[in-house]
């Protein structure tokens, strides 16, 4: 029987896999998200071995000016492609806030078929750019069938790592994402993806989150907590601005400097929606009885930047804090 390649949409959003700078030796001082997507296929000639593949540019942006709008858009889009007989989803991204992209698609798209984001830490201009590897790593796992009912996932440096699970733990070196609390997913080797731990958090399809219908998300605002905290005017500042709930960056185990909790328990009074995460890499939030009373929600063993975009989701099914700790404790 012949052997049909899958079908496999590259979707670019930018990126320093997108990135460029008139010398080979730079690799910080390049403007990121400026190369297409049909440019950065043309560097890696060998996917086309791997997979039926075909583009589309939905933003060409430094990830660090990420937006809902975009996120929301990649999302529809997706789950368009996927109703259209696609059978895997690449989507190259700046590394700067992949994590996020990649939980939220976790959380709103609504098949079983590979997503698999993707970028670099060197531009593509760079002597030993690592963009061109991962792409093709990251086609060969969207293509891969084992790659199937799995978590979106996140494919650099040879590793692959769960949306749920990865954060991005180096500032440049290319070995720059780990997930300190589950562990990597596996490994991709000369095209060839091994699998090794299976995360526990299954979301794809079961995720009660529709984004179908949304053109924007309410909003979530993280603060952080630190000696001396002033962040109790920040808190205020964030609510008359619109937010509807706060993340808080805890430290420890989820503590808050008492300067600002003093307000947060105001701000709960009048119906904002507070999470707490914290600062520190690994681990899991404890909320008191007594803070849970009081409408605390615990991010459990999301960071805070995760965190904002579950309680983003969770607000636009609920208000209610016990309901949205269900999602936190479930998603
Ligand atoms: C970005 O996140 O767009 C810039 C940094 C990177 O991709 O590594």
């Amino acid at each position: 029987m012949a052997y049909t390649k899958p079908k496999i949409v590259i979707l670019a959003t930018g990126g320093t896999i997108a990135g460029s700078i008139d010398t080979s030796v730079a690799t910080t001082g390049y403007t990121a998200g400026v190369v297409s997507a049909d440019a950065l296929i043309q560097a890696v000639p060998q996917i086309k071995n791997l997979a039926k593949i075909s583009t589309q540019q939905i933003a060409n942006i430094d990830s660090s000016n990420m937006t809902d709008e975009i996120q929301l858009k990649l999302a529809k889009e997706i789950n368009k492609l996927f109703t259209s007989g696609i059978d895997g989803i690449v989507i190259t991204h700046g590394t700067d806030t992949m994590e996020e992209t990649a939980y939220f698609l976790n959380l709103t798209i609504k098949s079983n078929k590979p997503v698999v984001l993707v970028g670099a830490m060197r531009p593509s201009t760079a002597m030993s750019a690592d963009g061109p590897k991962n792409l093709y790593n990251a086609v060969a796992l969207a293509a891969d069938t084992l790659s199937k009912d799995r978590d979106v996932m996140v494919a650099m440096n040879d590793k692959i790592q769960s949306a749920r699970g990865v954060v991005k733990t180096h500032c440049l070196n290319v070995d720059a994402f780990s997930s300190p609390n589950f562990g990597d997913l596996g490994y991709i080797t000369d095209g060839q993806v091994f699998f090794c731990n299976n995360i526990t958090k299954k979301t794809q399809k079961k995720s009660p989150f529709d984004v179908s219908k949304l053109t924007e998300l309410p909003k979530v605002d993280i603060l952080y907590t630190y000696s001396n905290d002033g962040g109790a005017v920040a808190a205020k500042a964030f609510v008359a601005d619109g937010a509807k709930g706060l993340v808080i960056a805890g430290s420890g185990s989820g503590n808050i400097h008492q300067n600002q909790k003093k307000v947060l328990k105001e701000l709960l009074k009048e119906g904002v929606n507070i999470a707490i995460s914290s600062r520190v890499v690994a681990g899991r939030v404890v909320v008191s009885k007594a803070d849970a009373k009081l409408g605390f929600i615990s991010a459990e063993d999301l960071n805070p930047q995760k965190a904002r975009i579950l309680l983003a989701l969770a607000l636009t099914k609920t208000n209610n804090p016990k309901k949205i700790q269900e999602y936190f404790l479930k998603y």
